[in-house]
């Protein structure tokens, strides 16, 4: 779970050629394909749901990235690991019983992942940070692609990183939103080491060169780090 990690979201893609939008991020480098669900409750927009997970598991081999933003994600979490979820990430805001949620994830054989809103204090995983693979904190507020990196993920990242170390844990760091050839050596340095891209990737003609220049800067923050 430490390994550089760049998973296009697929928010941005061109979702009448879907298939061939995951194929190309897949021939291109991506290590991970994030998907984005969204249940226009917990947030203000409506994505997709099991059908489309299965769909794209049938067209690549890489980890499939279930971003659950939905409330009851305890109703819905078999569905997304049955359709082929390989990571699903919750979000401490939605779960009520996240504790449960995370347990019942790992149960189905599945990585878990929690999920902090760009205001949500690192403390509310204080109880959970043992139990889970990796922790994903939002740099923008869900709902939406191409939105503007929220600068105060950069602290947040360096803390959260600081207090894995502390405890020795094997937890990956995941940041979503605003990510791009401007900012994600500094987010590396910080100590993410997956890193969501949608409108960065999609919005790009060539994604394996952005695809591999991503992963280039990512690994140029990461050796800053180490020299820190
Ligand atoms: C936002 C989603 C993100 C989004 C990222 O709610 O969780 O995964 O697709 O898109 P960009 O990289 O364009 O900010
Ligand atoms: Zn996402």
């Amino acid at each position: 779970m430490r390994n550089i990690m760049i998973a296009p979201s697929i928010l941005s893609a061109d979702f009448a050629n879907l298939g061939s939008e995951v194929r190309a991020v897949d021939e291109a480098g991506a290590d991970v394909i994030h998907i984005d669900v969204m249940d226009g409750h917990f947030v203000p927009n409506i994505t997709i749901g099991p059908l489309i997970v299965e769909a794209v598991r049938r067209v690549t081999t890489r980890v499939l990235d279930v971003h659950l933003m939905i409330a009851n994600a305890d109703l819905y979490v078999d569905s997304f690991a049955e359709a082929g979820a390989d990571w699903i990430t919750v979000h401490v805001e939605a779960c009520t019983h996240l504790h449960r949620t995370v347990s019942r994830i790992k149960e189905l054989g599945k990585m878990a992942g929690v999920v902090l809103n760009p205001a949500t204090p690192l403390s509310t995983v204080d109880y959970i940070l043992e139990e889970v693979d990796l922790v994903m904190l939002m740099s923008v507020n869900p709902g939406f692609g191409g939105q503007t990196f929220v600068a105060s993920t950069l602290e947040k990242t360096w803390q959260l990183k600081s207090r894995i170390d502390t405890l020795g844990l094997d937890v990956g760091i995941e940041i979503d939103g605003g990510i791009g050839q401007a900012n994600i050596a500094q987010v590396a340095e910080a100590g993410a080491n997956i890193f969501v891209a949608g409108s960065a990737i999609y919005g790009c003609d060539e994604y394996s060169e952005i695809i591999s220049d991503l992963k280039r800067l990512a690994g140029e923050g990461e050796r800053r780090r180490g020299q820190d």
